[in-house]
């Protein structure tokens, strides 16, 4: 039986990662965090001095490490870089800066698309990103495209990045926020944009139970 796909696309901040993985849970599904994909090769690449922009570099950088997922004990989805767990370290926002640079390159998107096709393909998935349901999975089963304001997706930003014990300032997030958003909408690989047959929804103002309780009922409706 062919597999299931629900595409979560949206910009930074929408609570894309929090809602997918509570509607993974919900249903039974496997959640894949496409963002945290790029985010290991933005953190090779800076490890490496390599300026994430500079795509022969990163392209050579991308040829000579191996990266993995894999799911924790705590169900979480976990990223490796050559074998060693960066879950943690791929969240910083230098790394955040560093992934939207290198997801710009159209043959790092290429060669990561088939990274997410083949899990879509072995199990029921609930995957986030930017052009799952344009690019990686257009046959998705349900699309739904999550949007909010940029100060509520900065300000639900700074207070994870707060939680997580980053010393931050709420103007410097929006900017980055506004910034990436930017970069996301108007490169020309994959640009961030909404599928013509996903629904948009926008969390603004709206409690994470909320958004989760119209967001199932929506997919329940459509799988
Ligand atoms: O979702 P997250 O903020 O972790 O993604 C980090 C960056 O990776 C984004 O700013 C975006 O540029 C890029 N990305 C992408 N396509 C995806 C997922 C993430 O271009 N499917």
């Amino acid at each position: 039986m062919s597999k299931k796909s629900i595409a979560i696309d949206g910009p930074s901040g929408a609570g894309k990662s929090t809602l997918a993985r509570q509607i993974a849970k919900a249903l039974g599904f496997l959640y894949v965090d496409t963002g945290a994909i790029y985010r290991t090769l933005a953190l090779a690449a800076l490890r490496r001095g390599i300026d994430p922009a500079n795509s022969a570099d990163v392209l050579e950088v991308l040829h000579g490490i191996k990266i993995d997922l894999g799911y924790g004990a705590d169900g979480l989805q976990h990223m490796y870089l050559d074998g060693a767990d960066v879950t943690e370290e791929i969240r910083t926002p230098a790394v955040s800066a560093g992934a939207s640079a290198v997801s710009a390159i159209p043959a790092v998107r290429t060669f990561l698309m088939d990274m997410q096709r083949d899990l879509a393909a072995s199990r029921d998935v609930v995957m986030d990103g930017r052009d799952i349901g344009t690019v990686v999975l257009p046959g998705a089963d349900v699309k739904i495209f999550l949007t909010a304001t940029a100060e509520e997706r900065a300000r639900r930003r700074y207070e994870e990045l707060l939680l997580r014990g980053t010393e931050v300032d709420y103007e410097t997030v929006l900017r980055d926020i506004v910034a990436r958003d930017e970069r996301d909408t108007s490169r020309t690989a994959a640009p961030l944009r909404q599928a013509e047959d996903a629904v948009a929804v926008d969390t603004t103002g709206k409690s994470q139970e909320e958004s989760l309780d119209l967001l199932l009922n929506l997919i329940r409706r459509q799988l």
